[in-house]
């Protein structure tokens, strides 16, 4: 069997799905590695091979070898139909951002896994690619925020006086949340935070942070997997109203909010914008899903009413070598599932199997929640 691991082709991806160390993890297969792939991430070609890995001339050549391609990026439709018949695929694939590719796929007679579709339960924590990605874009928001705002963030005690910490306000309270809350706290800011599920208060406390708490409450604020649910139009105006005092009062805003299969809400207003004092900085890091600031432009940094606001696409490609390193070991522990003594041995009556799968041999699988499920986040 031979798990081949494509260049990606991806605006701006630097990542790559597994890098030479975890070369051997993959027990009793052999690893086929497109010429150039970790390149990016700082890993060339002679690193794989050291750990027995052997070199895939190009694209073409990987993919028509493969009996199972790991990747970061969703497969293009060309990619796709350059596929060895009934091999799998996992990457980052949102299925209902995917038409053209999974039809390629399909007639490839393709099993699709997707890693935003892996359940997150407790037994899945190695294998949660969303959590390990997230935790890099948290802390990289914060090293964004920290270098573009033009103060320090922490408090200083020198002979000429003493410099008041930078406030950091973090709205959502999820993985990427809770790491900038660390991160910020860590690097000396005076850290407050907000999520509208009650349940991460006391995470929020012991990350050394304030919980903001607002007098708004949802009526039902989380689902039973953990995510936020989507609230009214009323809700959400009410939130903005409250939340600008917060907003207004920070040198860095945080924006993490959420919610699966929707747009990103609208949490800060350009009116709250206006407020803040010249020189602050927003990092929206929902801008791929359209942002949680009114004025934040996704892929872009603006500046407007004197406050910078980032609307980064894509930050875990911005550490690519120890983004790499984390989403490679979710991907081993996944494929452990799917592999057994260097065959394909599927078990549909593992939640994590078929809750990620999203295409098995090409068709729908049983039962076909998976893939109404599809375009979760
Ligand atoms: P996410 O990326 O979907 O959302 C980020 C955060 O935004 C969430 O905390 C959400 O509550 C918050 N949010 C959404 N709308 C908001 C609003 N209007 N105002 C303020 N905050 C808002 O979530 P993420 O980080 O992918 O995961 C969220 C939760 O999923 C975790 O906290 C946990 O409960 C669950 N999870 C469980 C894992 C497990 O192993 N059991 C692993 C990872 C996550």
């Amino acid at each position: 069997m031979i798990v081949g691991i494509p260049k990606e082709t991806a605006d701006g991806e630097r990542r790559v799905a597994l890098v030479p160390e975890l070369v051997g993890k993959l027990k009793g297969v052999q690893v086929l590695v497109e010429k150039g792939a970790g390149e990016a991430a700082g890993f060339p070609d002679a690193l794989y091979a050291q750990k027995g890995a052997q070199t895939a001339a190009d694209a073409r050549d990987l993919f028509g070898r493969a009996d199972l391609v790991l990747k970061v990026s969703p497969p293009t439709p060309a990619e796709a139909a350059l596929y060895k018949e009934g091999a799998a695929s996992v990457s980052f694939l949102v299925p209902s951002m995917s038409a053209q590719t999974l039809a390629a796929l399909k007639d490839r007679r393709a099993t699709v896994f997707s890693m935003n579709l892996l359940p997150r339960i407790s037994r899945a924590q190695f294998m949660d690619a969303l959590s390990s990605q997230a935790t890099v874009s948290g802390y990289r928001a914060v090293v964004i925020a920290s270098e573009s705002l033009p103060k320090f963030f922490p408090m200083l005690i020198t002979a000429a006086g003493t410099v008041s910490p930078a406030k950091v306000f973090v709205i959502g309270a999820g993985v990427a949340g809770l790491q900038a809350i660390a991160t910020a706290h860590r690097m000396g800011a005076l850290v407050e935070a907000y999520d509208l599920r009650p349940a991460v208060k006391e995470q929020i406390e012991s990350l050394g942070a304030k919980f903001v708490s607002l007098p708004v409450e949802a009526a039902d604020a989380q689902t039973s997997g953990g995510y936020a649910k989507a609230q009214s139009e009323d809700f959400y105006r009410r939130q903005r109203e409250l939340m600008a005092k917060a907003v207004t009062a920070a040198d860095a805003v945080i924006t993490t909010a959420l919610v699966p299969g929707k747009p990103a809400p609208k949490l800060v207003t350009a009116e709250a914008v206006r407020g803040m004092r010249p020189g602050s900085v927003i990092v929206d890091l929902a801008a791929e899903q359209g942002g949680n600031c009114e004025l934040t432009e996704p892929g872009k940094s603006v500046v407007k009413h004197g406050v910078t606001i980032h609307g980064p696409l894509n930050l875990p490609s911005a550490l690519p070598a120890q983004a790499s390193q984390l989403y490679a070991r979710n991907l081993t522990a996944f494929a452990g599932l799917l592999i057994k003594d260097g065959a394909f041995k599927l078990n549909l009556d593992d939640e994590l199997v078929r809750g990620s799968m999203v295409l098995n041999a090409g068709q729908a699988p049983q039962p076909a929640e998976a893939v109404a499920a599809g375009g979760a986040k």
